[in-house]
């Protein structure tokens, strides 16, 4: 794609995702043209004859094996975290809390191709998929794990929370065993009444949180959930 159509592309994108409201402030879109470099190039750049490289130089980009930046990169001196594109545009500034760049990367890609597929993902404030996503084409809400996993089983238009769903999932797939898996319903809310099999019944709030006694199971008919 040329520059100018790439960018006419990124300025309808961001005109699409304003019309929508399915923008959030903390990735940001590179504002200015977009400049597109090689990785490995830049890396070479950076290199004296002897393949040494300045110990003043604030960034060493960290490359894929096909010669375009590895999406998350870091500050030399600081330690500090960001973001890029596959071709070195800065899509999130140095944080200190940075655990992922799948998110922010999926984005730019979808704002860079206008290829939406109906919504362009929501990142949290750490960068990871929010676990809420929903398609304003097909009115379906995805519930999410932080690294872009799509929770099938709770996702589609009934669905209204995620937090039940992604907790579930999480004790789902975990190698602990007998964990507390919590109970939802099909809409994604956690249910009123929570147990753990062997351990006992308690209520509930809509965070999934305990606020009641724990009773046996047995008894479980007897908590004032409500
Ligand atoms: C980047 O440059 C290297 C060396 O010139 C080349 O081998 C590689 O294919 C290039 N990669 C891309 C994505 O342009
Ligand atoms: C999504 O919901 C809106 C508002 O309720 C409705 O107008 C639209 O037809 C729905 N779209 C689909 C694909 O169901």
């Amino acid at each position: 794609m040329g520059a100018l159509s790439q960018n006419t592309a990124i300025l309808l994108a961001i005109t699409i995702c304003w019309a929508l409201t399915v923008c959030d402030a903390v990735v940001s879109i590179p504002a200015g043209p977009l400049k597109s470099r090689n990785c490995t190039e830049h890396l070479n750049s950076l290199k004296d004859s002897s393949g040494k490289i300045a110990g003043d130089e604030t960034w060493i980009p960290k490359c894929d094996a096909d010669g375009t930046y590895a999406d998350t990169q870091m500050k030399r001196k600081s330690g500090l975290k960001f973001c890029v594109s596959k071709d070195g545009n800065i899509l999130v500034a140095p944080q200190r809390s940075l655990s992922a760049c799948d998110c922010p990367r999926k984005r730019f890609e979808k704002f860079q191709t206008g290829n939406f597929d109906g919504y362009i993902h929501r990142c949290d404030t750490d960068f990871t998929y929010a676990v809420l996503q929903f398609n304003p084409l097909t009115n379906a809400t995805l519930c999410l794990m932080k690294e872009g996993d799509v929770i099938e089983a709770y996702s589609g238009p009934q669905i209204v929370a995620c937090k039940c769903p992604r907790t579930w999932y999480e004790a789902k797939t975990s190698p602990l065993p007998d964990r507390y898996t919590p109970q939802c319903h099909p809409d994604g809310t956690f249910k009123l009444i929570q147990c753990h099999r062997g351990r006992g019944c308690w209520c509930a709030n809509s965070e999934g949180e305990q606020i009641s006694k724990i009773l046996p199971e047995t008894q479980a008919d007897r908590l004032p959930c409500q």
